[in-house]
């Protein structure tokens, strides 16, 4: 008898033989697939779907409650409070030294903004409000924009468009299709309406940790790229510009990205499975 050597994990099989046959079938013709705990077994999937569901909720609880003069501190308060209230953690809070529950990313901040008792929603902003929960261990995330007060057509035009372009990333996210499928989408539709896909973030696989494997760029060439496979979990989360696509990271505090010319920048972000005959979303 062979002899295991220490360390071998024993890994449920957690797909169909159809498609382990398609798996074994394009290993052959040399494609990039992702490694096998990326894809998620029924326990693993129970468990994300819980986190993804307080998610959602906790994004309801936003949007009904964000409001004009508001802080961004007193969103912060809320994610924390409705998280912990159901058993949760929120997922940035310590995170690589993030010390807030949230992200509150408004007109230039791109992402990854702070919330603070000094900063106040006004009339005219578009602010992205970006959660991740974590409950018994599972990870989720998902981002909305929102717009405060009366906003110029030109920024509505832009949240609208962003939506369009996460919404088309995940109409392309099929199984057996490429990452690079994905992106090329998203490019061409931000494109088409003159804005531009911010090129240093992207999404990523998330479930078992917040973010794992793959990238997900938003941007890219058809044909190219990871396989995209059933059981697999990542966002979705397109970054679209007004103007250029440079970014920068404030130095003062080392998270928050902003544009490099100072015009606006809208994002929405959905956390997606691929299943066999297509997809589901998590949470958005
Ligand atoms: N929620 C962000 C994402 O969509 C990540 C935020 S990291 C943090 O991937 F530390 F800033 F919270
Ligand atoms: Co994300």
């Amino acid at each position: 008898m062979k002899k295991f050597i220490k360390g071998v994990r024993f890994a449920p099989k957690n797909y169909s033989d159809e498609v382990e046959e398609k798996i074994q079938h394009y290993k052959k013709e040399g494609y990039k697939l992702p490694s096998r705990h990326l894809l998620r077994t029924e326990e693993q999937l129970a468990g994300i779907r819980e986190s993804a569901k307080i998610n959602t909720a906790l994004l309801d609880y936003i949007s009904a409650n964000i409001r004009e003069g508001m802080s961004t501190a007193e969103i912060d308060h809320m994610v924390y409070e409705f998280t912990t209230d159901h058993d949760a953690i929120p997922a940035p809070f310590m995170y690589e030294g993030f010390p807030k529950s949230v992200c509150t990313s408004i007109n230039d901040v791109v992402c990854h903004g702070i919330p603070s008792t000094k900063e106040f929603l006004r009339n005219g902003d578009i602010v992205n409000v970006d959660v991740s929960t974590i409950y018994k261990g599972y990870f989720s995330d998902a981002s909305r924009m929102y717009m405060i007060g009366e906003v110029k057509p030109e920024l509505q035009r832009l949240v609208q468009v962003a939506k369009e372009c996460r919404d088309i990333g995940v109409q392309t996210a099929q199984p057996w299709a490429r990452l690079g499928d994905v992106g090329a989408a998203i490019q061409e539709h931000a494109e088409k309406n003159g804005y531009s896909v911010v090129r240093d973030l992207c999404g990523h696989g998330v479930g078992i940790k917040f973010h794992e494997e793959p990238d997900v760029e938003h941007f890219g060439k058809r044909g190219t790229g990871m396989l995209i496979v059933p059981g697999m979990t990542f966002t979705i989360e397109p970054m679209i510009n007004m103007g250029t696509y440079e970014v920068f990271i404030d130095e003062a505090d080392g998270w928050t990205v902003c544009t490099d010319d100072g015009l606006p920048s809208a994002q929405w972000e959905s956390m997606i499975l691929i299943t066999e005959n297509g997809n589901e979303i998590l949470t958005e």
